[in-house]
């Protein structure tokens, strides 16, 4: 996938992130291209969610660029972000169970006749819309009037991907997407991951503990450990037991077996 004619979708140079005293993030470099899925791979506490909330417009870096297509971004709000194409699905999802899929698809930026308060919306444009988009990630929705809370867990992510992609996200954020979810529900979203990685113009930066998971899908991998990049590469350089050893941190398996010793 990475070519070097092709330009970057995002990129970090040099990032840090300090809170306090602490350093979450000592200068990280990172470039995502359109089609791939990237795997974002780490111990706990390693940054990778700092990583993200600093390319989201969550918090500010201390230093270092952003770029997105080329420039350098400021961000100083999610808003900003998700301006610039950045669509972050967080765990929580953002959505009301309680309201349909049509009305938590467009939540807040709704399709109305005429202006103001009272405008009128336009419910089957909207409906046909989300029915639509949601199609062309792989999920078939009969009713768009039910409400999310019938929805599958893996039909709701799919829900928030689409929705972010509809409303002009470029790089796709999701961070543990499949942690909260059982066998079949888990693999619903590595196809919709799958499907949005075929369409070959969006890039995901997927964040697992799930090397399974990675594997399956992630055409390129960063691994940090304790705010630094320890290793990268491309899916097929990666072998044996490369993976585990990365996103443990490093260290090498005969490390880890001593660890587990009692
Ligand atoms: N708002 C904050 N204030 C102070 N320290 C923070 C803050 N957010 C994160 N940290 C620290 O930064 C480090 C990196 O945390 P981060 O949440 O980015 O790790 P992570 O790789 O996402 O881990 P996990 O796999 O557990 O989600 C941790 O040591 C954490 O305690
Ligand atoms: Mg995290």
């Amino acid at each position: 996938m990475k070519n070097k004619d092709l330009q970057p979708l995002i990129e970090t140079k040099d990032l840090v992130k300090k809170f306090g005293a602490f350093t979450a993030l000592n200068g990280v470099s990172i470039d995502i291209f359109p089609g791939e899925v990237h795997a974002l791979l780490g111990d706990n506490g390693a940054g990778k969610s700092t990583l993200i909330k600093t390319l989201s417009g969550v918090h500010p870096a201390t230093s270092g660029q952003i770029l997105v297509e080329g420039k350098q971004v400021h961000f100083s709000s999610p808003r900003d972000a998700s301006d610039a194409g950045i669509g972050t699905v967080y765990q929580d999802l953002a959505l009301n169970a309680l309201t349909s899929v049509t009305r938590n698809f467009f939540l807040g930026r709704e399709l109305v006749f005429g202006k103001g308060p009272f405008g009128i919306l336009k419910m089957n444009e909207m409906h046909e819309i989300a029915v639509a988009e949601m199609a062309k990630i792989g999920i078939n929705i009969s009713d768009p009037e039910q409400a999310v809370g019938t929805m599958s867990g893996g039909q709701r992510q799919t829900l928030a991907i689409a929705r972010a992609i509809y409303f002009g996200a470029k790089v796709l954020i999701l961070d543990e997407p499949t942690s909260a979810l059982g066998q079949r529900q888990q693999m619903e979203v590595l196809k919709t991951i799958r499907t949005v990685q075929q369409l070959g113009n969006i890039a995901i930066i997927l964040i697992t503990h799930n090397e399974i998971h990675a594997r399956l899908v992630a055409n390129r991998f960063t691994f940090l450990s304790l705010g630094e990049v320890i290793g990268r590469g491309m899916a097929k350089d990666l072998e044996g037991d490369d993976i585990k050893r990365l996103m443990a941190g490093g260290a090498e398996i005969g490390d880890l077996a001593k660890e587990l010793a009692i």
